[in-house]
């Protein structure tokens, strides 16, 4: 449980992690390298770990030093992910792309939905059908092979129905080590598909367009070591922009790739702040006195991103006027409306809308977080809200973020971990002036 004590202001400079949705598909994409590959900057977090299980229940070797991974997957013992480990990280399925095309057979179970929605994972297994595989859907796994004596899969011009940042990546895996050249149009412009394309091409992977709509892969016969560091992440950044804005307080953000935060950046600037790009790689978030409301409607890349919906949220609860937020991608991504609400706030949903309006304050609750972004505005809101916001189910939090609270105890929040309930009295205990945690994570 993580207790905050709100309306502390911060104050200093954040470093931004290394990002969690690159790290995931680029240690998946490490399985098309017949040599030890190193990457660079990744960040520290359950999902990564859960990633790396994987990766060794397939026979790979791996070997972690701060934030520097190194992955040997010149022996892949099995062809077989676990369910057990699948079902609990979906970007699990990326594996099949990189086994397929490697070992010429995959079986991955079918991740399941998850706490934002069913998605299901038909593109992905399209895409592979159309570069020549077999692929079959059993008892809940999907069996992927090279069949008829094929030795490589072929190139093919593949077109996605929507801009599945997941579908792109599979399949632009699988296409790197294929026969010829494969075509993806509607691709997802996602920054981590290029960062994902990038890693690929550092292999030697013959890989152009990525970051627009049609991206274009000369398949090659195997590809070599590298070392490559990920990018940082912009959902991070985007969230400690959104903690500065709700707490009104001046902040540095390092490393940053400002253009990746175009849109989240733009949204900022409408409610009323002010983002100063003071160099290449360094944002400074100057709050206003007045933020106003601003209409927000996901979108898949360059749009505005779903995975700061409900960080927004919780900055719009506080700003003046009625904003409509509207979530195009994930059938189930407003739980966190119930909680917000739970806060103080005023915001009703009607189908995929949600309807905020702006309050004077937001006081301190006991909350459950639902999901990972959904945690994330909770903490936000409790930085902002009035007494001591108390905030359960952190193992979402811990999924995303790297060491969230420690960098928000060094920008001055109050706040703190404890496995404990609260005090049964039902008294608010006061906040702590050096927080156990704060010492070193
Ligand atoms: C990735 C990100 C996630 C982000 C999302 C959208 C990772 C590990 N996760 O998820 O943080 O919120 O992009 O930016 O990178 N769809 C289908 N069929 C498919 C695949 C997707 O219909 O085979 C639909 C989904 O249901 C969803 C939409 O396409 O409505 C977009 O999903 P997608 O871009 O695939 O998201 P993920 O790759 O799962």
């Amino acid at each position: 449980m993580l207790q905050i004590w709100g309306k502390h202001p911060l104050h200093g400079q954040v470093k931004i992690s290394g990002a969690k949705n690159s790290a995931l598909v680029i240690m998946a994409g490490a399985l098309l390298c017949t040599d030890e590959c190193r990457i660079r900057n990744v960040p520290s977090l359950v999902d990564v770990t859960r990633m790396g299980e994987i990766l060794s229940a397939l026979g790979v070797k791996l070997h972690r030093h701060g934030d520097v991974l190194d992955i040997d997957a010149r022996h892949i013992g099995h062809s077989q992910a676990p369910y057990e480990l699948v079902s609990q990280l979906r970007a699990s399925f990326f594996v099949i792309g990189p086994l397929l095309t490697r070992l010429g057979v995959a079986r991955v179970p079918l991740p399941g939905g998850c706490a934002i929605g069913a998605r299901p994972v038909d593109l992905h297994v399209r895409g592979l059908q159309a570069l020549g595989a077999d692929v079959q859907i059993e008892h809940g796994t999907v069996h992927a092979y090279l069949a008829g004596g094929k030795r490589r899969l072929q190139g093919t011009r593949i077109y996605l129905d929507v801009p599945s940042v997941g579908a792109t990546e599979t399949l632009m895996m699988a296409a790197t080590l294929a026969e010829g050249e494969t075509i993806i149009e509607n691709a997802a412009q996602e920054p981590e598909v290029v960062d994902l394309a990038n890693f690929c091409r550092a292999m030697g992977a013959k890989i152009r367009g990525a970051g627009t709509n049609t991206i274009v892969i000369s398949g090659v016969p195997s590809l070599h070591s590298t070392d490559y560091p990920i990018i940082p992440d912009r959902i991070e950044a985007g969230t400690f922009l959104v903690a500065g804005a709700i707490t009104r307080s001046e902040l540095i953000l390092a490393p940053v790739i400002p253009d990746h935060l175009t849109a989240v950046i733009s949204k900022l600037q409408s409610v009323g702040i002010e983002i100063l790009t003071e160099a290449p790689n360094r944002l400074r978030l100057v709050p206003g006195q007045h933020h106003v409301a601003a209409d927000i409607k996901t979108l898949p890349y360059p749009g505005f991103p779903t995975d700061m919906q409900a960080q927004f949220m919780a900055l719009l609860t506080l700003s003046e006027g009625n904003s409509v937020i509207t979530e195009t991608l994930f059938e189930n991504r407003l739980r966190h409306v119930a909680e917000l609400n739970r806060m103080g706030a005023d915001i009703r949903v009607k189908g995929n809308h949600a309807i905020v309006r702006g309050v004077p304050m937001l006081s301190g609750a006991p909350v459950l977080a639902t999901d990972l972004r959904a945690s994330a505005a909770l903490v936000l809101a409790g930085l902002a809200a009035e007494g001591m916001t108390t905030i359960r189910g952190l193992h979402h939090l811990d999924r995303g973020y790297e060491n969230l609270e420690g960098k928000l105890q060094q920008l001055g929040a109050k706040l703190q971990r404890v496995d404990v309930e609260p005090d049964a009295t039902g008294e608010t205990p006061p906040p702590p002036d050096q927080p156990s945690s704060l010492v070193s994570q």
